[in-house]
């Protein structure tokens, strides 16, 4: 039997490649194609590696005569035609616990940076002003975290923010009572935790029911001074009506790891006081990077060599 070939298209920690050559899997990594590119060589390869800059269209997918296996390097998969893929036969995996603590800490770092204003603090001293009457803060101990999926991430969060003395209340359809006795959380729906939280922060997939969860409506419904975080998806939130609450006061502050548009070259949001933003770096660290790219090789080579399916 030939040995199965894997591209590595997107630039994911040397370990994986290490893992493909160490099971006998030949491996060749190249960056950054462009989808004409892509769709060009992909018929030589069994297995595709990414994480989220290579898009896996359709197109892709029709030249891809041999392709057995999408890994991605992540959680989400909406860089991927995954009806397409399936329609084919082609199985796309995804790495659902590699990243998570990282990203909830992203999460917790964005919540006090918010908090305590400090990139504009940041900026502002170093810039010669020493505007120390001007950044005023609030304190986080007593206050309520409303965290909007209480899955993989949302519960480190919650583990996390109850280590700060926060009271934490979550809104996820699938945590069960138990889970979040568990937890330590309370548990409420969608417009309480609105009506409650000090601070929002969301760990939830970008789906039909969740798309523009944060709109004008629910921000109205939201306590006045509410600061939000969102390291999960940028649908999640309409950047213009969150703008405009910024903008009339209504919302304290915001920290986006994450945009309706990415890479976000301009954003409605951009430019605001109190608007905090990274260009989605939730699940940048050099930990959760080896965490992913070992378990997609392993979960691929698994999959090209025996059979076995995980987290497709
Ligand atoms: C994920 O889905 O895992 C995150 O968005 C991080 C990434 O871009 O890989």
């Amino acid at each position: 039997m030939t040995a199965p070939r894997v591209l590595v298209a997107d630039k994911l920690s040397p370990a994986a490649a290490e893992i493909f050559k160490n099971r006998g899997i030949e491996v060749d990594t190249k960056i950054g194609l462009d989808k004409d590119q892509l769709a060009e060589i992909i018929g030589n390869y069994d297995g595709l590696a990414i994480r989220s800059a290579t898009k896996v269209t359709e197109k892709v997918l029709a030249s891809a005569e041999r392709l057995k296996v999408v890994g991605r390097a992540g959680i989400g998969v909406d860089n991927v035609d995954v009806p397409a893929a399936t329609a084919r036969g082609v199985i796309v995996m995804n790495t659902p616990f590699g990243n998570s603590i990282t990203t909830a800490e992203h999460a917790i770092s964005l919540l006090m940076a918010l908090a305590r204003q400090i990139p504009e603090a940041d900026r502002s001293t170093q810039a010669g002003k020493w505007e120390k009457s001007k950044f005023m803060g609030v304190e986080v101990t007593s206050k309520t975290l409303g965290i909007i999926g209480c899955g993989n991430i949302g519960s480190i969060v919650a583990d996390r923010a109850q280590g700060l003395r926060m009271k934490v209340i979550a809104f996820d359809p699938f945590l069960t009572e138990e889970r979040a006795l568990d937890l330590g959380v309370e548990r409420v729906s969608l417009e309480e935790l609105f009506r409650r939280a000090d601070f929002i922060t969301l760990h939830t997939p970008l789906t039909e029911k969740t798309k523009n969860i944060i709109n004008a409506q629910s921000i109205a419904t939201m306590k006045k001074g509410v600061r939000i975080i969102n390291c999960a998806r940028g649908g999640l939130i309409v950047e213009q009506a969150l703008a405009d609450a910024i903008k009339a006061g209504h919302v304290a502050g915001a920290a986006l790891d994450v945009f309706e548009v990415e890479p976000a070259k301009e954003n409605v949001l951009f430019g605001l006081a109190n608007v905090i933003s990274t260009p989605h770096l939730g699940a940048s660290t050099s930990e959760a990077q080896e965490n992913v790219a070992l378990q997609v090789a392993e979960q691929m080579a698994d999959y090209l060599l025996t059979g076995a399916i995980s987290n497709a």
